[in-house]
């Protein structure tokens, strides 16, 4: 380990290293996303609003350690502004606690504010990077309790895998499985006669830009969800995912939902990314989700997952369908610099999804 470490923002060429540099920390949200070079070179050049900042730490030529900044658009109380998410936080175990995550988060942190981001947000590990965060950092955790809910579709192979018995697995699973369902079935109750049609599509359409328009008066902050930015996170992604978009008989858009599938243990799980619906039907929510549920059973699903702000018009509707919440609440965090100060001093109204993060 030499004494002098470089720390700059990475080139395109550095890429497939950083690449190489982030699967030694697999063991950190294993396979819910790419971590190849094609995935940082979405991240970072395809991004429409404005390229995305790799930065590096290395001893010589070997890196050490990785932050990444993603620029987006946020409405934030009443102002469409450019914000940024932090992520791809990682130093190698032999030059932890050296204050090397420190340096290198204040350097991406002045470069792209300095490129007219207005705020910074991040949802870091709680018990690694959360702290550092808080102490060397300045940034504060956002006054919503934003959390994570899990529906079970198939519980044997994970049951099989926690209790170490097939025998007890094949016993408890049809229980749950039947409970599960049955609580789904009893909340979507009267939902099969609603007006709702459901259309699986390759992209988004260009009036997802009219559902924007309409429900984000609902909400004080949130990401902004017009087709360009739909389109790059979900569409031009090297990950697959999948959209569904609801609309009535007459064609007009009333929701979307983005669906995810990722290998865990060879157990594959669902993730339901992001959604937008109407707020003055139920039954577009629940048509979406009754839709994704019956692809990911089909695609064998075990459990799916799902972030919602708690006590949100969306979270009501999955709780009463059987989502149980995960023990462990998501920190939001951002960096308390104007903006930051004034979105932390109350708890506004929130939209913020599993895809609003870059884990997924
Ligand atoms: C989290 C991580 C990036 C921190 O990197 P680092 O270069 O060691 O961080 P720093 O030396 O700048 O630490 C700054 C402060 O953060 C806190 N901190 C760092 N690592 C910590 C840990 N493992 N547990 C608790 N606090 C920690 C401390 O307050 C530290 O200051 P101190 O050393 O003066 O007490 C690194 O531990 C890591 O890569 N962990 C594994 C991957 C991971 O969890 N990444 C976060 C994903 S969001």
């Amino acid at each position: 380990m030499s004494e002098e470490l470089t720390f700059r923002k990475a080139k395109r060429e550095d890429l497939p290293r950083i690449s190489e540099f982030r699967k030694t920390f697999f063991k950190y949200n294993p396979l819910m996303r790419s971590y190849e070079p094609e995935y940082y070179e979405w991240k970072c050049y395809k991004n429409p609003i404005l390229p995305g900042e790799m930065w590096l730490a290395e001893d010589g030529d070997k890196i050490v350690a990785i932050k990444n900044v993603t620029p987006k658009m946020m409405k934030a109380l009443g102002n469409i502004t450019t914000v940024a998410e932090m992520g791809d936080t990682f130093t190698h175990p032999d030059y932890q606690r050296r204050g090397i995550f420190t340096t290198l988060s204040k350097a991406a942190r002045e470069s792209i504010i300095n490129k007219g981001i207005s705020l910074i947000y991040n949802i870091p590990n709680k018990d690694t990077s959360l702290p550092g965060y808080i102490k060397k950092l300045n940034h504060v955790p956002v006054p919503i309790k934003l959390r994570s809910l899990v529906h079970i579709i198939n519980s044997k192979q994970p049951l099989k895998a926690r209790l170490r018995s097939r025998l007890l697995a094949s016993a408890f699973s049809p229980v749950i499985d039947t409970v599960s369902r049955a609580i789904f079935r009893i909340g979507m109750r009267g939902v099969t006669k609603s007006d709702v049609l459901i259309y699986a599509e390759p992209g988004f359409p260009d009036d997802i830009n009219t559902l924007w328009e309409q429900v984000s008066n609902n909400y004080d902050v949130m990401l902004v969800r017009t087709k360009d930015y739909l389109e790059w996170r979900y569409v031009t992604n090297p990950d697959t995912y999948s959209i569904l978009i609801a609309r009535n008989r007459d064609g007009a858009i009333l929701g979307y939902m983005v669906n995810k599938i990722s290998l865990f243990e060879s157990i594959p799980k669902g993730f339901i990314c992001d959604f937008l619906t109407i707020e003055d039907d139920p039954n577009v929510l629940k048509k979406l989700l009754s839709t994704s549920l019956r692809d990911f059973y089909h695609r064998k699903v075990s459990r799916v997952s799902v972030w919602v702000v708690k006590g949100s018009f969306y979270d009501r509707i999955l709780v009463k369908l059987g989502f149980l919440p995960h023990a462990v609440a998501v920190p939001l965090m951002c960096y308390k610099n104007e903006l930051g100060s004034q979105i932390v001093s109350h708890a506004y109204r929130w939209h913020f999804t599993l895809g609003d993060s870059d884990g997924i």
